[in-house]
């Protein structure tokens, strides 16, 4: 995900461009760049790092013109460095680009044959290059002729040196929006960018090429024929807009869950089946171990255990899960054929990172689960799977949970392939179940009212209890952590029939209970333990797998799933967990997104 602005107008451009990065910044901060056009000349100014650097690289000696564009990156190709900032230019043009180039290779075999040599590592200089050797003169059909060699998602702003003052943009996949006000014209990924200047916006489709001029906007199809639009118009603050209209961030990454899913899991598929070739993981690798070592910390770390339980099942390979910061410390025992996973959203938590490095010095293979490329730990790991999640700006972790734990099951299919235990028909058919739990979540989100109606009786409580058996007592965990740490109610997560060992001496009347439902194997089990604390006065909560799994009289209040197969209710039961804890913190008066005394990454030990 990055951020991109194109812009012409009659205002200095490189102030308009800056602001607009500024509400554009969430959707990446590895670097900064702008372009403008200053007397028939396209200079660019880039800083790798957050925008201030940027601003301060500019200081006071800023461009001057009317038109340009900018961007902001969130790493995917290349790590964050200067070079690999946009814009990137060539002789006849420049662009930033929000997208990946899926052919870039052999494009720039191809490129390089033709003479071309490149100063980045991302694909966008190659999509820039490709253009440049297109080039005819005519921008339009430049562009027409260079996206139908283009594979993959982009969003791209683009602007010609013959034709300094008009923004040219196009997209697929990618989001982007044309903003057209009185003398002026913006293009934006999103109107949080253009909304302090005009709240008149349309979409722009794929195959269709917008031209933008001071006193115009036109857009064209790749064949030059004109395309009419319709424009909306939005009434958004621009407060409200920085957060697409959502009160928090953390909603807003619950609700991205569906999308996220889809980008990490559809790359790591091929025919039907599960692939790593994407993050250039060998063929051999995954019959070379006989055991999983998971480390991580908070969120991640409740991944791992979902993570274990799925592996365990699907490829019976024993896979132990343990915080990152106990690891490091305990002298861990590795063998040859142990593999060490380190999951983590930043790749900069500091004891995962230690506990890699730990793992490295031992001599094991070490694979990292990461979300932001160019990570610290995403750099070390012997090989990295990155997970697709976009930024994450909500310090409790929503959509990065799932996506590592959709990584993880690709992975235990991927290993149950290749330790035999499972064949390429049971492979397929777990592939296709993984796709429709996407669905499945999409379906949870709509379960919303329903916990928003529940948290109101959790707002004013001292202490709440989760229990769950199997998946369910991994997601347990991760509901209870999210409810304490943005809510700030204290909260344990059980073993639902370890409970009576001890802790159901805690169980008063009116203690709040979540109980987690989702496997069908342990129903019976699990309605047991609810009685348990029920008989001995606790307000029940119970998440189950469907209305039609269990009694209705069980549980003070029921909140039921649309079943899918067990193995994959964790997807859809955590969004109601995340649900319970956001709308819990919103009634009590919480600071969601930054809730005290936590940080999003934690890079000291
Ligand atoms: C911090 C955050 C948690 C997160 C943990 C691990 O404590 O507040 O939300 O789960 O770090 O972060 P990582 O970036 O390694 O996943």
């Amino acid at each position: 995900m990055c951020g991109i602005i194109g812009y012409t107008g009659f205002r200095p451009a490189c102030s308009i461009l800056l602001e607009g990065l500024g509400r554009l910044e969430y959707r990446g901060y590895d670097s900064a760049g702008i372009l403008v056009s200053q007397d028939g000349e396209l200079v660019t100014i880039k800083a790798k790092g957050r925008l201030d650097s940027l601003r301060q690289k500019i200081g006071d000696h800023p461009p001057v013109g009317t038109s340009g564009m900018g961007h902001t990156r969130w790493a995917t190709h290349g790590e964050p460095s200067d070079e690999n900032s946009h814009p990137h230019g060539t002789k006849n043009l420049a662009l930033v680009h929000n997208g990946i180039i899926e052919n870039y290779i052999e494009l720039k075999r191809g490129l390089i044959e033709k003479g071309y040599q490149f100063l980045s590592q991302t694909d966008t200089e190659i999509a820039a290059a490709t253009m440049d050797l297109n080039y005819d003169g005519d921008p339009v059909s430049t562009i027409a002729k260079s996206l139908r060699q283009i594979e993959g998602s982009y969003a791209f702003v683009i602007m010609f040196r013959d034709f300094p003052d008009t923004v040219y943009a196009v997209r697929k996949d990618g989001p982007l929006l044309v903003a057209p006000g009185d003398g002026e014209n913006f293009v934006v990924s999103d109107l949080t960018a253009a909304i302090g200047y005009t709240n008149r916006y349309f979409t722009l489709d794929e195959g269709e090429i917008a031209v933008l001029t001071r006193d115009s906007v036109r857009v064209v199809d790749l064949d030059g024929n004109p395309v009419e639009k319709t424009e909306r118009t939005v009434g958004w603050s621009i407060e409200q807009a920085q957060k697409d209209g959502f009160e928090h961030f953390m909603l807003k990454e619950i609700t991205e869950q569906p999308a996220a899913l889809r980008n990490t899991i559809h790359p790591r598929i091929k025919n039907g089946l599960p692939s790593f070739s994407y993050d250039q993981i060998p063929e051999g690798f995954f019959a070379s171990f006989d055991r999983i070592q998971i480390v991580a910390c908070g969120t991640a770390m409740h991944a791992g255990l979902v993570g274990k339980a799925v592996i365990e099942q699907v490829a019976r390979i024993p896979v132990e899960v343990e915080v990152a910061s106990e690891f490091r410390y305990r002298n861990p025992i590795l063998g040859k054929r142990t593999l060490v996973v380190v999951i983590s959203q930043s790749g900069e938590t500091a004891d995962s990172l230690a506990a890699l490095r730990l793992a490295r010095s031992l001599g094991v293979t070490t694979l990292a689960v990461v979300n932001v490329a160019g990570s610290s730990i995403a750099r070390e790991a012997d090989y990295v799977i990155h997970t697709h999640a976009g930024p994450e700006i909500s310090v409790a972790s929503t959509k990065a949970y799932s996506v590592q734990v959709s990584a993880l099951y690709l992975l235990a299919f991927s290993f149950g392939l290749a330790v035999k235990r499972i064949d390429e028909e049971e492979a397929a058919a777990l592939v296709s179940k993984l796709e429709g739990a996407v669905d499945a979540v999409g379906a949870a989100l709509d379960k919303a009212p329903e916990l928003e109606q529940a948290a109101k009786r959790f707002s004013d409580v001292q202490s709440l209890f989760f229990l769950g058996r199997g998946l369910d007592w991994a997601l347990a965990n991760e509901g209870s952590l999210k409810l304490k740490e943005i809510s700030y109610i204290h909260c344990e997560a059980y073993a639902a029939g370890e409970l009576k060992h001890g802790t159901i001496s805690l169980i008063t009347e009116g203690i709040p209970v979540i109980a987690l439902a989702t496997q069908q194997r342990l129903m019976g089990k699990m309605v047991s333990n609810i009685k348990e604390v029920k008989a001995r006065g606790a307000d029940v909560l119970l998440i189950a797998k469907s209305d039609e799994t269990v009694s209705h009289d069980v549980a003070d209040t029921l909140v039921a799933l649309s079943p899918i197969d067990d193995l994959f209710m964790p997807f859809p039961a955590v969004v109601l967990l995340q649900l319970i804890a956001y709308y819990t913190a919103k009634e009590r008066g919480c600071d969601i997104d930054k809730p005290r005394n936590l940080a999003k990454s934690v890079t000291v030990e």
